[in-house]
């Protein structure tokens, strides 16, 4: 794993940004697989500035991201739709019809989970893979467990990602309790992968990934089964 290790929030958040514009100049049609979460945000705002100042370009870009709850409307200011849309796609000049987020409102989750698998498989590899971690390692929604989904699924979310997402709604208790997410190995797809940290809360789960094991209780280590992946944390993240 390539590391790069900012002094804060703005120089991950650039340097985030920067590797993204690279892929989208180098293929101005590729696709990008993206993040929802509070870390991804700077690196948003950047890919707004870097758009309006005609930089990059989004009109051929095609986007997959990672997760979505279950059940949630895509009108539900907390769900990852909605996200997206606030955070990147309206302020860029994106083909929102070419964006891609899983079906939090499906009648059918497992069926949405395969379609959304091929989708993925049709779009064909993300050019780059954008992460975040959670504070327990799970990148998605793929929660430590003892065994971890290769594909597109719907999962139960842990306690621990419960509270840490409680922030963003009215009460603990309006919070999802499930998800789909694509897999582990729906993310190693991508041709390579950024994960970005920042905050001392991510210093275990960033050590964990570091020390170059799999272990399927930080479910994070499973990128040190790609060939190019870059983590991207600030200080404080990486020296706890
Ligand atoms: P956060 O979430 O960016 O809001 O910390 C990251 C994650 O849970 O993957």
């Amino acid at each position: 794993m390539k590391l790069i290790i900012c002094k804060n929030y703005d120089e991950m958040s650039a340097a985030a940004a920067n590797i993204v514009a690279e892929a989208m100049k180098a293929d101005p049609a590729c696709v990008l697989g993206l993040a929802t979460g509070s870390t991804p945000v700077g690196m948003y705002k950047k890919l707004i500035e870097m758009n309006k100042a005609g930089e990059i370009d989004f009109s051929g870009v095609t986007t997959v991201n990672l997760d979505e709850y279950y059940p949630i409307s895509p009108e539900n200011d907390q769900s990852y739709r909605y996200f997206m849309n606030e955070n990147l796609f309206d302020h860029v000049n994106i083909d929102k019809t070419r964006t891609f987020v899983p079906d939090g409102q499906a009648a059918d989750p497992a069926a949405a989970c395969e379609a959304y698998e091929e989708i993925v498989a049709k779009v064909g590899p993300a050019a780059v893979q954008v992460l975040g971690i959670g504070q327990n390692g799970h990148i998605g929604f793929n929660e430590p467990d003892t065994a971890l989904e290769v594909k597109t699924h719907v999962t139960g979310l842990t306690e621990s990602t419960i509270k840490a997402n409680a922030r963003f709604f009215a009460s603990e208790a309006d919070v999802p309790t499930k998800a789909l997410t694509m897999g582990i190995g729906t993310i190693l797809g991508a041709k390579k992968i950024i994960i970005l940290a920042n905050g001392t809360a991510k210093h275990a789960a960033i050590a964990k990934m570091l020390e170059g094991k799999l272990d399927t209780s930080c479910p994070a280590s499973m990128l040190n089964l790609h060939a190019d992946v870059t983590v991207i944390c600030d200080e404080a993240a990486y020296n706890g």
